[in-house]
């Protein structure tokens, strides 16, 4: 993330960070956050172990489709939240942070088309393998969907951590 929008971040830096310090509304935001780094590397861990031949597609869609949907669904409310409700409000807050709250907001639009692409290629698998024919190669396009969301997916995460917890720790008081 470009400096400019790390101030926030140099008055309440991560090493300060804890439930004594942070409102309960920013540590329930950093669970939010942490609940969907879990997804992923859940996600991440299943489909290393298809690509290493321990478990087929018909074994990968029982452990994949569930944490996939249940990803797929927080991760659209939280960002329609935030950039519902939160946003807006932060941007009144401090306008010094509009930029940095612009990013954020692009980030969603970008993540948002990793999401949809995971739901298409989520349903595909899923239909493949209810339908009982070969599924490798639908597996493989889903895999490739999920490692291409994640690095945007979790850079994002830590970004919007450097600027909204440090805010609100700050500004709601
Ligand atoms: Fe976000
Ligand atoms: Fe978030």
């Amino acid at each position: 993330m470009p400096a400019q929008h790390r101030w926030l971040l140099a008055e309440l830096p991560r090493d300060r960070w804890s439930d004594q310090t942070l409102p309960p509304v920013a540590s329930h935001w950093l669970a939010m956050h942490q609940g969907f780094r879990q997804a992923q590397a859940a996600m991440d861990q299943v489909i290393a172990a298809h690509r290493a031949g321990e478990i087929d597609a018909a074994g990968l869609h029982p452990r994949l489709i569930p944490t996939l949907g249940g990803f797929l669904q927080h991760l659209d409310g939280h960002h329609r939240i935030e950039s519902g409700h939160y946003f807006p409000q932060f941007r009144r807050l401090e306008p010094r942070i509009q930029a940095g709250i612009d990013l954020l907001d692009r980030d969603h639009d970008a993540v948002h088309a990793h999401l949809e692409a995971l739901a298409e290629h989520g349903r595909a698998f899923h239909q493949v393998v209810t339908s009982r024919a070969p599924a490798g190669d639908a597996a493989r396009r889903l895999a490739e969907t999920v490692d291409r969301a994640a690095g945007p997916l979790i850079r994002h995460l830590d970004d919007e951590e450097d600027i909204v917890i440090p805010l609100m720790a700050l500004r709601f008081s």
